[in-house]
């Protein structure tokens, strides 16, 4: 596949990353803690019935300079035990107000760094969890791990604790690019913590995510980075795009002086991994996954049945209205968001004074969920139907077109560029429009205005 230049002007423009909708940036801040006692009782009588909880902890020991994450560095340490309780008191609090005969399908703890603490930190939140709420029978239990801080001991710790999927942030294996970045490599050869993972439980699934758009990366050593992660066989595979937002990362503006590559560049790199994976035998999910054929995710692409919240893709068996416990985490029930404080010690002190520690989010209205069922369908699942679609949502294909708002303009120019295929009732994303997904997605979003610059470009 080869990208014209005029295309990629054309279409990397800012648009939502639309791992949520509304994107975040519609959350009010008038917003609080009793709005967000409601969705949780409310949250209980909307479907799915299924407990999604996502656990933030954000202690690094050190700062990479592209990190777009809600972190905080080492020198609040002292914070980690109170931390940790004030975790477990705000699991009680949400838990009283969830129903008991529901189950919880996936734990996710992301961060910031999770492995940067101690592990008897990370045993004691789970069997917290674990004697909170009920479980489906195997459920997914996931963590992001920087490989800078795992040795045998930290990761059979884990295991002990019930994880079965580790996310590991490799970026890139050149240590020359982690260099530039402010980042240490792994403790250990990565097929080494990899094996330690897989060791006794077949059934332990090995995320790797890499990140192109840095300084000191090109389209042959990035794909020199993705020969190196193939080797290691891991079940899923993640190119991110390097989001460059330094007017809310002030720290990613030393990158600009150490040099990123163009868009151009940095287009060439996504492609030049995007071949190299598709030949090695993986499968492309969304924008930037890639996994194996057996991968539940494919098998659910391939039904039509593919679903994703803030902590990624998922299968509908997974999928769950998220809970998410910490500082600045996001909790997203069917028909609303609300978002957490950002400072840590003053989330530590909200809930130890029995406060929830929203300080945003939002009702999604019944409109806005039938926008968000259009969108979330179309970005994981690359096609569109809107038979389909109003059948699904219980209304007429009219009435869903009112709602929506599509914008035929956009759609014709789509289909002259063929980044879509129409169909009978519908279209089709090319391979080519793939890569520009966001943009249709936006066409299909009555509420995408003239917020250009509050988002990153699409490429
Ligand atoms: C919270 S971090 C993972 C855990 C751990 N802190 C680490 O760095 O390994 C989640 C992932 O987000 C990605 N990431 C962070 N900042 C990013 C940015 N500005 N643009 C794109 N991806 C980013 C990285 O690939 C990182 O592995
Ligand atoms: S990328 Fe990970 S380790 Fe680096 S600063 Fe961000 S959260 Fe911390």
């Amino acid at each position: 596949m080869q990208v014209p230049d005029s295309l990629l002007k054309k279409y990397n423009v800012p648009v939502p990353r639309y791992t949520s909708y509304p994107p975040a940036n519609h959350f009010s801040d008038d917003f609080n803690g009793n709005n967000y006692g409601d969705l949780l009782i409310e949250s209980n009588m909307l479907q799915p019935e299924l407990i999604s909880i996502y656990i933030h902890i954000p202690f690094c020991n050190k700062m990479c300079y592209y990190c777009g994450c809600n972190m905080c560095l080492a020198g609040d340490k002292h914070l980690i035990k109170p931390y940790i309780q004030a975790l477990k008191k705000e699991i009680t609090m949400v838990a009283a107000h969830l129903e008991k005969n529901r189950k919880v399908a996936q734990i996710h703890y992301g961060g910031g760094t999770p492995n940067s603490i101690n592990s008897e930190f990370i045993k004691e939140i789970n069997e917290y969890l674990f004697n909170t709420f009920e479980f489906i029978d195997k459920p997914e239990i996931a963590i992001e791990a920087h490989p800078g801080h795992l040795d045998e001991k930290y990761i059979t710790d884990l295991k002990k604790a019930g994880f079965n999927r580790f996310s590991m942030g490799i970026q890139d294996f050149d240590p020359d690019v982690l260099k530039a970045v402010n980042r240490d490599p792994a403790r250990m050869p990565v097929h080494e913590l990899m094996h330690l993972m897989r060791s006794d439980n077949p059934e332990v699934a090995i995320n790797l995510d890499f990140i192109y758009g840095l300084p000191l990366q090109n389209p042959a050593s990035f794909v020199e980075t993705m020969e190196k992660a193939v080797k290691l066989q891991p079940d899923r595979l993640v190119t991110f795009s390097y989001a460059h937002v330094p007017w809310i990362k002030k720290q990613q503006e030393i990158l600009e002086k150490r040099g990123l590559p163009s868009t151009e560049t940095k287009m060439e790199m996504f492609l030049a991994a995007y071949h190299f994976l598709i030949h090695a035998g993986y499968h492309a999910i969304g924008l930037d996954h890639y996994v194996r054929e057996n991968d539940e995710l494919y098998i659910a692409l391939q039904n039509k049945q593919l679903h994703r919240n803030f902590q990624g893709y998922a299968t509908r068996r997974t999928t769950g209205q998220v809970y998410a416990f910490g500082m600045s985490a996001i909790s997203q029930t069917e028909n609303g968001y609300a978002q957490n404080e950002k400072d840590t010690k003053t989330y530590i002190d909200k809930i130890e004074t029995g406060h929830y520690a929203t300080v945003k989010g939002m009702h999604v209205s019944p409109e806005q969920i039938k926008v968000r069922e259009v969108i979330t369908h179309l970005m994981c699942n690359k096609e569109f139907d809107w038979q389909e679609m109003a059948d699904k949502l219980g209304i007429t294909q009219e009435k869903l077109k009112t709602i929506v708002q599509p914008d035929e303009a956009a759609f014709s120019m789509f289909e002259k560029d063929k980044l879509i295929n129409p169909k009978a009732n519908g279209f089709e994303v090319t391979e080519m429009g793939a890569l520009f997904i966001r943009n249709i997605a936006a066409a299909l979003d009555p509420a995408y205005k003239e917020q250009k610059q509050k988002y990153s470009k699409s490429v």
